[in-house]
Order: C-alpha cells, then sequence, then structure tokens
C-alpha cells in the first residue's frame, strides 16, 4: 500500500520524503487555505519530493474544472488534477481520462459513487472514512465493500483510503488491499513509535555504555 501524505505544508513533506516511505501529498482547498501559501509554488515544491501530488479544483462546472486541471497539470509531469464527486466533476474526470491527464475523484462517500468515478476513468478515488466516523457511520466498512467490488469489476482505478485519524485505519485499510492510505502530518509522525521500542533502545544503549568504558 502507498502512503501519501494529506497537507499542504511544503517542510512536512520534505521532512517525511526524507524518511524514504512517502509515496504523495494529497492537498485540498481547506488544507492550502490553512498554509496561506501561493499555491502554484506549493505543488511544484511538493512535486520535488513525491511522484503524485493532488492539487484540487476548485470550478464548479465541468468546463471550468476542464481550464483548472489542464493548467495543473501543465505546472508538472507529477500532478493528479483533483475532482469533486459531482456530476459535472464525472464530466471533468472522462475528459482527463482521454487526454491521459491523472485523476483523483474526492469525497466519495458511498459505492455507487466510487463506481460511476471508476467508470468515469478515474485515475484514483477518494472515499472518506474519518468523516463517515465522526457521524457515527462506519468508514471501514466502506473500504471493504468498494475492495469487493474493485475484486470483481477489474477497474484500474486506484482506492486511496482518506480521511484518516488513527493508525488502525492505517492498519485496516492495508489488510483489506487498499492501493494508497493518506495520512494527515501529526498522524504520519506517530506512526514510527512505540513505547517498547523506546524502552529496548534505552536499556540497549545503557547495557552498551558499561562495556566500552
Ligand atoms: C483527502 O484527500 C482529503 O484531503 C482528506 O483526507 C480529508 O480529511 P479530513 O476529513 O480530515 O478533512
Amino acid at each position: 500500500m502507498k502512503l501519501f501524505l494529506d497537507t499542504a505544508n511544503v517542510a512536512s513533506v520534505a521532512d517525511i520524503a526524507s524518511w524514504g516511505v512517502l509515496d504523495g501529498v494529497t492537498t485540498n482547498p481547506s488544507l492550502v487555505a490553512k498554509e496561506g501559501k501561493d499555491f502554484k509554488k506549493t505543488i511544484l515544491e511538493m512535486c520535488k519530493h513525491v511522484p503524485c501530488v493532488s492539487a484540487q479544483v476548485t470550478a464548479t462546472d465541468a468546463q471550468g474544472m476542464i481550464k483548472q486541471g489542464k493548467l495543473y497539470a501543465s505546472w508538472h509531469k507529477n500532478v493528479v488534477v483533483k475532482v469533486p464527486m459531482t456530476v459535472e466533476g464525472l464530466k471533468a474526470v472522462s475528459y482527463f481520462s482521454k487526454k491521459k491527464i491523472r485523476t483523483n475523484v474526492t469525497l466519495i462517500f458511498s459505492v455507487p459513487q466510487a463506481i460511476l468515478a471508476a467508470k468515469a476513468g478515474a485515475s484514483i478515488i477518494s472515499p472518506f472514512i474519518g468523516r463517515l466516523d465522526d457521524q457515527g457511520e462506519d468508514g471501514m466498512r466502506l473500504i471493504e465493500e468498494i475492495m469487493d467490488v474493485w475484486e470483481y469489476s477489474g477497474f484500474d482505478t486506484e482506492v486511496l483510503v482518506a480521511s484518516t485519524r488513527h493508525p488502525r485505519h492505517i492498519v485496516d485499510a492495508a489488510r483489506l488491499g487498499a492501493h494508497i492510505c493518506t495520512i494527515p502530518v501529526d498522524l504520519f509522525k506517530k506512526l514510527p513509535n512505540h513505547a517498547l521500542t523506546d524502552n529496548g533502545l534505552k536499556k540497549f544503549m545503557e547495557d552498551w555504555e558499561k562495556v566500552s568504558k
């Protein structure tokens, strides 16, 4: 399973990319607004670190999305055009698919939406599991159902588990065979840690000190 960072913070991308484990980045208009930096510069900086950077269109009609998406795709080969799951979005994705421009269909909350996005030719779909959990539904159940459908349908579209909130989401996504999981910075930075690793290393160092004097 590929690991993406869910952020518009370039320093965090550079930091985690330096670990050698990062496959891509997802941004969205809220994350970009939070950083308050120039959008194009942000995307181009991130493209230096990872081969796949999702940049979301903000137009709501297909023609507007196509215009924005073509511009984004012209910035760098690593840009993936992120399109919302609407009828207009499907029209835009279908256009991009014919032009071999990579797309990520965002804000997927149901299996029918996932199927439509795949049939329109999306390279990636992003089901948001944390937001379903937040309202008392089972987000991971959606991933399970999508992966079941994918097994029989033969779609090439990659399933990206989005809106992750805790390490269990990442474990379950991997066990279900999801292709990609995007992870917020704070959660990503927790993943290398375990109290037993810290304690074990402390003891190794103490014992080593005793004999190396
Ligand atoms: C994915 O591409 C989205 O940017 C993201 O995962 C949304 O997560 P949130 O529900 O924490 O905002």
